[in-house]
């Protein structure tokens, strides 16, 4: 059997219709930046994220740097970021010149240790940036706390964790401003770039409303300095239909890792660890995650039989060349070294079959025979 490690194709078949007619849509009526489409898209996600404002953009990086640009953060500041995640959350804080200061992550849930948050604080530091990697929530009320006491602001990487709660409560509203990719292979996946911001601040929403449009809200007439990250119509189409079944796709997610956990558990394989959650947060498996013991020899024989795989993330912020400047050495974030070497991805999108998650969780089992 082969097992994909994400299937577009399949969900594609399934709206294929509605996809066509929206892009047949868009180059009919040749508006094919910003226009109704991206209208209708920034108001319905905003809807599903219970937030007051959203903003379309051209990507989840852009969003990042959008968010700090928006909150003033500028050369010499400090944000908090955690070691473990996409390169892309750390660089929207360097592309406003500013500082990326790392914190390890939690040994359970693999997001930020809210425990080592504030020995970071510095008289520099202006926000943090929690994300909910690979679905799952971070620990947000010690976040949000730890920030009130040391006058901080909160932006929400939610690129991996469209629709996830946390105490009930969707991600994206609970700090300032929410970030989210709409990147293909992303629970809600343009088929191209995509991104946007979600806020319930009305000034700070004007702002990077204007902002993605060169700073202008009137054309040729530019209220401040901007960027050109708008979101193109025909990604807001597909965005649109998309969004009718986001809620589907992740229950059909939620139900795949239901299914995988209780197979690991059922067949009893001591090498695997499954990933865990706090009763309180209910997390969308953008990713689902294992912890593994002799790896790379695992990799080799799931690519023998079929079965595709990934790391998320190979290496971790602190030891990329890419940050190399910031002087950290490879064992200041020990938790975040020692996972980047058993942590493995395997298949999950709402389209796998339990058929597929049997055979991965089989196949693993007969490796560690
Ligand atoms: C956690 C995280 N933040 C930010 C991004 C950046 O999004 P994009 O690829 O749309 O720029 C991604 C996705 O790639 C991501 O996974």
């Amino acid at each position: 059997m082969n097992v994909p490690f994400v299937d577009l194709k399949t969900q594609y078949q399934g709206i294929k219709e509605e996809v066509l007619k929206e892009i047949n849509d868009v180059l009919d009526n040749t508006a094919y930046i910003c226009g109704k489409k991206a209208k209708k898209f920034e108001e319905d996600f905003a809807k599903i994220h219970n937030v007051k404002h959203s903003v379309g953009l051209s990507t989840g990086t852009d969003a990042l740097h959008v968010a700090m640009h928006a909150l003033g953060i500028k050369q010499g500041d400090e944000v908090i970021v955690p070691v473990n995640t996409y390169i892309a959350t750390a660089e929207g804080v360097s592309l406003c010149y500013a500082k990326p200061v790392f914190v390890d992550n939690d040994e359970k849930t693999y997001n930020i240790d809210v425990n080592k948050i504030e020995s970071a604080i510095t008289p520099n530091t202006k926000a943090i940036i929690p994300v909910h990697l690979y679905g799952q929530p971070a620990e947000m009320d010690t976040i949000l706390d730890i920030a009130k006491k040391h006058n901080l602001h909160v932006v929400e990487d939610c690129s991996q964790a469209h629709l996830a709660t946390y105490k009930s409560k969707k991600i994206g509203g609970l700090g300032v401003i929410g970030t989210f990719s709409f990147y293909p292979g992303k629970n809600l996946g343009a088929y191209g770039e995509g991104g946007a911001v979600t806020t319930n601040d009305d000034k700070l929403y004007d702002y990077m409303y204007k902002y993605r449009q060169h700073g202008s809200i009137e054309k040729y007439i530019h209220d401040i300095e901007g960027h050109n990250y708008r979101l193109e119509e025909i990604q807001a189409g597909v965005l649109n239909v998309k969004m009718k079944y986001i809620e589907k796709w992740t229950n059909m997610r939620r139900k795949a890792a239901k299914l995988y956990t209780e197979t690991f558990n059922s067949l009893g394989i001591e090498e695997v660890v499954t990933p865990w959650h706090p009763e309180y947060v209910d997390p969308v498996y953008h990713l689902y995650i294992i912890r593994v013991k002799n790896r790379e020899k695992l990799i080799d024989h799931l690519n023998k039989n079929g079965v595709q795989n990934g790391l998320h993330y190979p290496l971790p912020l602190h030891m990329q060349k890419a940050y190399s400047h910031l002087g950290y050495a490879a064992d200041d974030f020990p938790v975040a070294k020692k996972y980047a070497d058993e942590i493995l991805s395997i298949p999950m999108y709402p389209e796998i079959t339990e058929e597929m998650i049997q055979y991965v969780c089989g196949t693993i089992k007969k490796f560690y025979l």
